[in-house]
């Protein structure tokens, strides 16, 4: 997935690319570049890396007031300054840049240097301003037109003409793009992070749509040349900058806002009085409540094991079946929709691809899809019939933590406000919500005294070789989680498995001074937890036990011992996931990574 921007107006460009690229640069972040029109025709620089670096090297470019940018995350061809965007035809008058993936780029490639085109890139999206210009009379718009009708897969493109000094054509099929109304200028992105410093005013592009855009007049038709009347929309999400404050990365300053975050997902909503909750967003009925009889959580990632933890806590709390599916597989597997079930799309970004092809097919075959995403506005939240707003507030860091914690919250929301429907007491409501309630000041005490961190990833770091994270019952997502931080962030050879099943294979792996992070809160799998807590020490393994504080068996037979507060089993991942993030975070540190920009990875995909 890659970010994109494009302005026409007044003001020098390359200020106004180069930050809305920074905005973006969560998308991806291997290379960068830009296009200008300028007198001379289009002028454009590449650069491999961050923002950072295409920034130095536009420090001369020429003067110009219209442009496009881009920053990459690979998908085709390495990561080179031959493969970063814009990708232009061989006359130089015509330049692309393209967030998305051609699955016919090889057929449509063929023909053209059959025709005589000339590639200079490994990349699939250099077939666009081949085609484009193969079309190319006079009409720019034409021109764009016949070429993406023969594209097959997903694109969001702005292309820019020599010979059109004043415009930019922009076309959307799978790919987000969003168009900002501004005073005599428009601009043009990937998302509105990069639109709200110029205006709040918005268009959002809808599939096969292509806009021409100037100064002042935005016009938007369809691929079929049929004119579309786009509402224009004005963004009231906050996009205001996160700022790193004191922190030293965003990871570690959203892993210390979890306590804010939760409280957020549960004002207004958790009603410790009558024991149940209220999620106005969802506009389902305590009698469409009462009717459902399965949940399906679609997710990828981090959301995912937030999806686990929530239909786990859907079955216990309101004995409803429910599960968990990785969106990517599920979206392929002629999924059957069952009666009276609804679906949950989990997303922070709400812009994932396969996420969002996942709510599609499922919507295709007459599924009911809510959403619980943090990103407000965001394509999938649009695409939902409603659904729970996490307000965890901007997360900057790809690696996901207190989007995790507020997905996990609105879930437990969620399955309490369902099994009051069903047969949840009025008693039992109030005690599992007052727990929930009292999470914000668990998470306050635990960050107060995090316990041997340092100790953990110095096991982790020195043995290095391979980590096995094991948990039960609501700790077996937790461990899921927190192996996919560690590879995230600290790139440690590392697996979670449910601690029953580990015998059944990966204790093979154990041997004298492996690290097992054993999350293993006093809940009712305590007991098997512990023998299997056994199995693995018998083999030599360093335990490093996640649990519940004044547990004192665990504590000693532990080799480190990381207590967090008391709480109920089906809220205890809000607490055992955070150590879990913090031993990434100290584990990344230590070993030099780039925290909040791992490599190869971006904050969502929005290619399949
Ligand atoms: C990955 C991110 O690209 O997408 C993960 O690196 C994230 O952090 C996953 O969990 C899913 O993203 P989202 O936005 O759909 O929750």
């Amino acid at each position: 997935m890659c970010g994109i921007v494009g302005y026409v107006g007044k003001s020098p460009v390359v200020p106004i690319l180069i930050n809305g690229l920074k905005r973006l640069e969560y998308r991806g972040y291997d290379s960068a570049g830009l296009a200008l029109i300028t007198e001379n025709g289009l002028w454009k620089e590449k650069a491999v890396g961050r923002v950072f670096n295409l920034e130095q090297k536009v420090s001369q470019s020429p003067e110009a007031t219209i442009g496009i940018a881009h920053t990459r995350w690979a998908t085709h061809g390495g990561v080179t300054e031959e493969n970063a965007h814009p990708h232009m035809d061989n006359d130089l008058r015509i330049a692309v840049v393209h967030n998305g993936i051609i699955e016919n780029m090889n057929q449509i490639k063929k023909k053209l240097q059959e025709e005589g085109a000339v590639f200079r890139s490994e990349t699939d999206t250099e077939v666009i301003p081949h085609l484009i210009s193969k079309y190319y009379k006079k009409d720019p718009q034409e021109a764009v037109r016949r070429a993406v009708r023969d594209l097959r897969g997903t694109y969001g493109i702005v292309v820019a003409f020599a010979d059109h000094p004043n415009k930019l054509i922009a076309a959307r099929n799978g790919s987000p793009l969003v168009i900002g109304l501004g005073k005599d200028e428009t601009v043009i992105a990937s998302d509105p992070q990069a639109i709200v410093e110029h205006t709040r005013n918005v268009i959002y592009m809808n599939d096969r749509e292509i806009a021409i855009i100037d100064a002042k007049n935005i016009v938007v038709n369809s691929l079929d040349g049929i004119s579309v009347d786009s509402s224009v929309e004005t963004i009231d999400n906050d996009y205001t900058v996160a700022e790193l404050e004191s922190n030293e990365h965003f990871m570690e300053k959203e892993i210390f806002e979890q306590v804010e975050s939760i409280k957020r997902c549960i004002r207004g909503r958790l009603q410790t009085e009558e024991g149940n909750s209220k999620l106005g967003g969802l506009n389902l009925s305590s009698r469409d409540l009462s009717k459902i009889n399965s949940v399906i959580n679609i997710a990828c990632g981090t959301s995912y094991h937030a999806g686990m933890v929530g239909a786990m806590a859907i079955e216990a709390l309101a004995r409803v079946p429910a599960r968990a599916e990785v969106a990517s597989e599920y979206r392929y597997r002629h999924p059957i929709i069952p009666a009276d079930s609804v679906f949950f799309a989990v997303s922070q970004s709400g812009e994932t691809a396969d996420t969002l092809g996942a709510v599609q097919e499922v919507q295709l075959k007459g599924g009911r899809v809510f959403g619980i995403i943090n990103v407000v506005g965001s394509t999938i939240a649009r695409t939902c019939e409603g659904g729970i707003y996490v307000h965890s507030g901007p997360e900057v860091a790809v690696a996901s933590t207190k989007a995790f914690t507020s997905q996990v919250t609105a879930f437990l929301l969620f399955a309490l406000n369902l099994a009051r429907t069903k047969d949840m007491s009025f008693e039992d409501g109030q005690e599992f919500a007052q727990s929930l309630f009292d999470v914000p000041s668990l998470v306050t005490q635990y960050l107060e005294d995090t316990g041997p961190i340092d100790e953990a990833v110095k096991l982790i770091t020195e043995y290095s070789k391979y980590t096995l994270f094991l948990g039960r019952g609501f700790s077996y997502p937790v461990a899921l989680e927190g192996a996919l931080k560690l590879k995230e962030i600290a790139y440690v050879p590392c697996e979670a498995y449910a601690a029953g099943e580990m015998k059944h294979g990966p204790i093979a792996m154990l041997e004298e001074g492996t690290p097992v992070i054993f999350i293993i809160p006093n809940d009712s799998h305590r007991e098997k937890s512990i023998s299997n807590l056994k199995e693995v020490q018998a083999r030599g393994a360093k335990i490093i036990a996640v649990h519940t504080a004044g547990d004192e068996e665990v504590a000693e037979l532990a080799h480190l011992s990381i207590p967090v507060p008391q709480t109920h089993e089906i809220i205890s991942p809000l607490l055992t996931s955070i150590p879990l993030q913090l031993i990434s975070y100290k584990a990344g540190l230590a070993l030099g990574r780039d925290i909040d920009k791992p490599r190869n990875l971006a904050k969502s995909v929005t290619v399949e």
